[in-house]
């Protein structure tokens, strides 16, 4: 069993040609909402991979959550430790996409409400899990927490260290790998002392030059899809929810690596964060193509 704690927003989309200046006003090309947040993103990814996932989470008493919800429901994950909170709001996320990539602005909304005791109310579920994902769109106290119950059990990490944080060097022996694009890499490395420690976790998304990571010492790249993207936003998670299942069946990790980058390549194809993301026969098609 895969488990996610982590964020559920509803997305709103605006599709334009030309960034507003402060202060100024431009036309759209058009607008959308679809689901989305990174750790129901990532939930999802893995969800369509066709291996159980279970999602441990908060959305708000609207409409908004209860869509969120029937949309979980539909992708067979199991919500039975997704809250619905009163006098809160499902966490948004406003996004424009633009020139082929995207800028966010998160407002948690009841993401904010998972709280330590919220997760140490799940520790039975966390210690279940073979992998268990986590990201930075909920409390640094809740994920330490998960941290913390997730290696009692010696259960498997994935940390997507995004939006950026600082991760704590005291975590790095709780997580088994981290999966930051390049500028969370970026600052991540800057940050950490013990760099030594911390390049063996690192997993580094590279968008259309692929995925990165290091092998006793050397760099090892996986190439990118060669697609046409047209919307990159939840690549990163998809790439995430990709690996988690690959490294639960067992498969090394170059090829979890290769598996979660095509699987990402996927997703960049339709716009939104989850339209585009692979079934399992999707990517055995596509493998079968070459
Ligand atoms: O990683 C993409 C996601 O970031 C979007 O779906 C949005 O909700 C934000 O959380």
């Amino acid at each position: 069993m895969i488990t996610v704690i982590g964020s559920i927003n509803m997305d709103l989309v605006t599709i334009t040609k030309k960034e507003p200046a402060l202060g100024e006003t431009v036309m759209g090309e058009s607008f959308f909402t679809v689901p989305g947040g990174k750790g129901a993103n990532q939930a999802v990814a893995a969800a369509k991979l066709g291996v159980p996932v279970k999602m441990i989470g908060c959305v708000g008493y609207d409409l908004f959550g209860e869509q969120y919800i029937n949309h979980l429901k539909d992708h067979q994950i199991d919500i039975e430790h997704v809250r619905r909170l009163k006098n809160e709001k499902t966490g948004i996320a406003s996004i424009t996409v633009w020139n082929n990539d995207n800028k966010i602005i998160v407002v948690p909304g009841a993401n904010k409400r998972i709280t330590p005791e919220m997760v140490e109310s799940h520790r039975e579920e966390i210690l279940k899990s073979s992998w268990l994902l986590l990201q930075f769109e909920i409390p640094l106290e809740s994920i330490e927490k998960a941290l913390e119950i997730a290696a009692e059990g010696n259960v498997n990490v994935i940390l997507n260290p995004a939006p950026y944080h600082e991760i704590p060097e005291n975590w790095l022996d709780k997580i088994t790998y981290i999966t930051p694009n390049e500028a969370e890499a970026k600052q991540l490395f800057s940050a950490f002392a013990n760099k030594e420690s911390l390049l063996p976790k690192l997993i580094i998304t590279k968008g259309k030059d692929g995925v990165e990571y290091f092998s006793k010492g050397e760099r090892v790249t996986i190439p990118a899809l060669n697609v046409e993207a047209v919307d990159t936003t939840g690549a990163g998670d998809t790439f995430t929810g990709a690996l988690a299942v690959a490294l639960s069946e067992g498969l090394p990790l170059k090829e979890s690596c290769q598996f979660a980058v095509k699987a990402a390549g996927f997703s960049v194809t339709k716009l939104g964060a989850q339209a585009g993301m692979p079934s399992r026969s999707d990517l055995n098609k596509e493998t079968e193509n070459r």
